[in-house]
């Protein structure tokens, strides 16, 4: 038979107080796979991930991590799984970084080094500060030392690098890709797209607790139809309504008074679709230019609600005459 997905998850529910955070997800991680969770704050990762961490319940759909129950099989996942929580090192603020750390490996059958672990993340110089003074992005990178020491199969991370500056980033980029070169499976949540471009095989955007695009870096990219048109008109035409006069899968913002955004497939129907509804307000669209969609077009297209229109400002009253030198 061979060996069950790194994690399995079909038509996952949870609520809080009536209001779904994970509104229906489907998605499967393979052995030896990255996948990033992007989205913006609120969009549902931390929910999902501590649900196949056995941390949350989930209120309906099916999980599946190794093949086993997060909640029923516990004792069976704690050794395989690695955890990076969000708020990393959490409880233990009084105990010394390398201190810490040896105490997770006392837990695990296999550890690393505790001492060569804590060089590989960037900390040996820190080694017996207390956890609570370390910087914020210290005590990330300890986190992800405490998710390493045991070698698990299966890591989660949530929001690894948040916090870090440019050079821990890199160098905590280096140390995930290096797992996963190893074979580990690694579920990574994150709102940096550069960080999901850098280091996912597959990429899930999620937006309010749905899965709003899917597929590797390259696919949600790929150059082709997908793009952008921008122009420039007056501000706070109603977006919606041009929205409706353009083909199906149009997305319409007005990302800053007055600039127009129209995402969507790039075809002559499309600017055809533009000019005549401006047309017919007797709008003239200036600057317009057709572009090719970014990740991050992408996601902002998907992630962002449109930006209301901006009420227009009234003009400043004219500025009095400044009184001339020496007055009357
Ligand atoms: N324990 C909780 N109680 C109530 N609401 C929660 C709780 N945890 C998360 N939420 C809500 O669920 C939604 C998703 O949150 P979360 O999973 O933390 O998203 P993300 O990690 O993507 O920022 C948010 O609207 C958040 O406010
Ligand atoms: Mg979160």
């Amino acid at each position: 038979m061979p060996a069950a997905a790194a994690v399995e998850i079909t038509d996952l529910v949870k609520r809080y107080a009536g209001r779904a955070a994970v509104d229906g997800i489907s998605l499967t991680v393979a052995r030896g796979e990255l996948l990033a969770l992007l989205g913006t704050n609120g969009a549902g990762k931390t929910t999902t991930i501590e649900i196949c961490e056995g941390f949350r319940r989930a209120d309906s759909g099916r999980v599946r991590v190794l093949g086993l129950d997060p909640v029923t099989d516990s004792d069976q996942l704690r050794p395989k799984v690695g955890v990076m929580l969000q708020d990393g090192v959490g409880g233990y603020t009084g105990a010394r970084a390398l201190e810490l750390l040896q105490l997770f490996a006392s837990y695990a059958a296999h550890p690393l080094d505790a001492a060569d672990l804590l060089e590989e993340v960037g900390l040996a110089d820190v080694a017996s500060t207390p956890v609570k003074r370390l910087s914020g992005g210290q005590q990330q990178r300890l986190s992800l030392a405490m998710a390493l020491i045991s070698r698990p199969e299966l890591l989660f991370l949530d929001e690894p690098t948040a916090g870090m500056d440019p050079q821990a980033r890199r160098g905590t980029w280096d140390l995930i890709r290096r797992l996963r070169r190893d074979g580990v499976s690694i579920v990574l949540s994150t709102h940096y797209l550069d960080e999901a471009e850098e280091l996912a095989d597959h990429v899930v955007m999620l937006h309010a607790g749905r899965i709003v695009a899917e597929g590797s870096p390259a696919e949600l990219t790929r150059a082709g139809s997908a793009g952008q048109v921008r122009f420039r008109a007056p501000a706070g035409l109603p977006v919606a309504d041009l929205r409706a006069a353009l083909p199906a899968g149009t997305q319409v913002s007005e990302p800053a008074a007055g600039r127009y955004l129209v995402a969507g497939e790039v075809t002559p129907a499309l600017l055809a679709g533009i000019t005549s509804w401006c047309a017919a307000r007797d709008v003239l669209a200036e600057g317009l230019s057709v572009e090719r969609r970014s990740l991050e077009d992408v996601f902002l297209a998907l992630a962002v609600p449109p930006v209301p229109p901006v009420p227009p400002v009234p003009p400043l009253p004219p500025v009095p005459p400044l009184p001339r030198a020496g007055g009357r």
